[in-house]
């Protein structure tokens, strides 16, 4: 079962984006509004590309399908929704004897946030809400996983990351500009299938 220098594994399976997230107050031409917007949790196929440099060191890329998220206004309701991509690059540190089956690995790394597709709810673009705008992110990852070996091919594995997202989000309100700061940070929760090559 043993990992060697120059594996790839590729794993497939379930991504879950859970948001841990935190605002300021919605601020329109310098007037604080007085309540913050939430970010819902959603669910998209994960892709993982995992390179071992030794039986111990891996570096992996994490790409999904794309996530959607409703955003809502606090104590309010929905205010709109946004997609986005959150490719992830980590280097993994396995910690068992390369032979064993079961492959316990924490890893570090870094994640770009790419905001697409963002749009307010029909009924708050009735009320003059424009142009919404999620600045993309740049930030730290980390993570603890584990694959597990079925044979000398396949595997299944699991892991948790928290991802430090944060963003600006700007819009209009008839002709007014408004911003937020929102701190989404998720855990991100993933079950795949893996093969190695
Ligand atoms: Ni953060």
């Amino acid at each position: 079962f043993a990992y060697e220098q120059g594996d790839w594994v590729v794993r497939v399976g379930m991504t879950n984006v859970a948001p841990d997230d935190s605002s300021n107050n919605v601020n329109v031409a310098g007037a604080d509004l007085g309540v913050g917007v939430n970010v819902d949790s959603n669910t998209q196929l994960g892709l993982n590309f995992v390179y071992f440099y030794s039986p111990q060191l891996a570096i992996e890329v994490l790409a999904a399908t794309p996530f959607s998220h409703d955003i809502g206004l606090d104590t309010v309701g929905p205010l709109g929704s946004t997609k986005h991509l959150p490719p992830t690059v980590s280097a993994n540190y396995y910690f068992s004897e390369p032979s064993a089956k079961f492959q316990p690995y924490v890893g570090a790394g870094i994640n770009y946030t790419i905001f697409f597709d963002e749009e307010f709810s029909s009924a708050n673009s009735n009320a003059g809400f424009s142009k919404l705008d999620l600045d993309n992110s740049f930030g730290l990852a980390a993570q603890v996983g584990f694959d597990y070996m079925l044979d000398e091919k396949w595997l299944v594995n699991a892991s948790v990351r928290w991802l430090d997202i944060d963003t600006e989000a700007s819009f209009d309100l008839n002709g007014s500009a408004g911003t937020v700061d929102v701190s989404i940070d998720p855990f991100v929760y993933s079950i795949t299938a893996g093969y190695r090559f």
